[in-house]
């Protein structure tokens, strides 16, 4: 197991403070990136005693792909109300950084007052390229993560800890087998 559901807890109080600390008196709208933020952002929000509103935004980023990122693509909705708020844009993993990059540049357009980016992981990558983001749960290395909400090829998203995906799983997909039985085990 990476990170277990105690250190996520710890973490997601921590944040929660610094979040708060950073956003007293002003109203929040905070933009989940679907899936894979949901369970961070339940965690999350619940620990904020701000004013604030939740905007979902669905983003494809992998296209059920696991290697080979694409430039990511917002399903849904058309058109978010975030003139003039303090955004927030919650997200599971910061990789490569694309997503962000792009969720951020159409919250500017659309005349957001703020944009700032919360992260619960962020890989190495990102730290290499010098992907910016405001606050972040854990550093962690470059494997292929699951569970707290984070899949692959949609399965694994109930695991209430963070493991490294078992590179059997990686080589033959995720159907076959005990699933839970295929995380790696350290
Ligand atoms: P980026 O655009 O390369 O930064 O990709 C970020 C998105 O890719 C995240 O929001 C995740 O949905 C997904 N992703 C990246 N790495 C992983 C992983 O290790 N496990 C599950 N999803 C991942
Ligand atoms: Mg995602």
């Amino acid at each position: 197991m990476l990170v277990s559901r105690r250190r996520i807890a710890r973490r997601v109080q921590a944040l929660a403070s610094e979040i708060a600390a950073s956003y007293r008196g002003r109203e929040l709208v905070m933009v989940p990136l679907l899936t894979g933020s949901m369970i961070f952002l339940a965690d999350l929000m619940r620990c904020l005693p701000l004013k604030m509103r939740v905007d979902v935004l669905a983003v494809s980023s992998y296209a059920g792909q696991m290697t080979r990122s694409r430039e990511p693509r917002i399903l849904y909705p058309k058109k978010l109300q975030v003139a003039g708020k303090h955004v927030l844009i919650v997200d599971d993993i910061l990789d490569s950084g694309r997503t962000l990059a792009a969720v951020r540049a159409i919250l500017r357009r659309q005349r957001a007052a703020s944009v700032r980016a919360c992260v619960l992981l962020r890989k190495q990558v990102a730290v290499r390229m010098g992907v910016p983001a405001d606050f972040i749960g854990f550093d962690i290395p470059d494997e292929f993560v699951v569970g707290y909400g984070m899949d692959y090829h949609h399965f694994y998203r109930n695991l209430p800890d963070i493991a490294v995906l078992h590179p059997s799983v990686i080589a033959t997909g995720p159907h076959g087998g005990n699933s839970h039985s295929r995380i790696a085990p350290s």
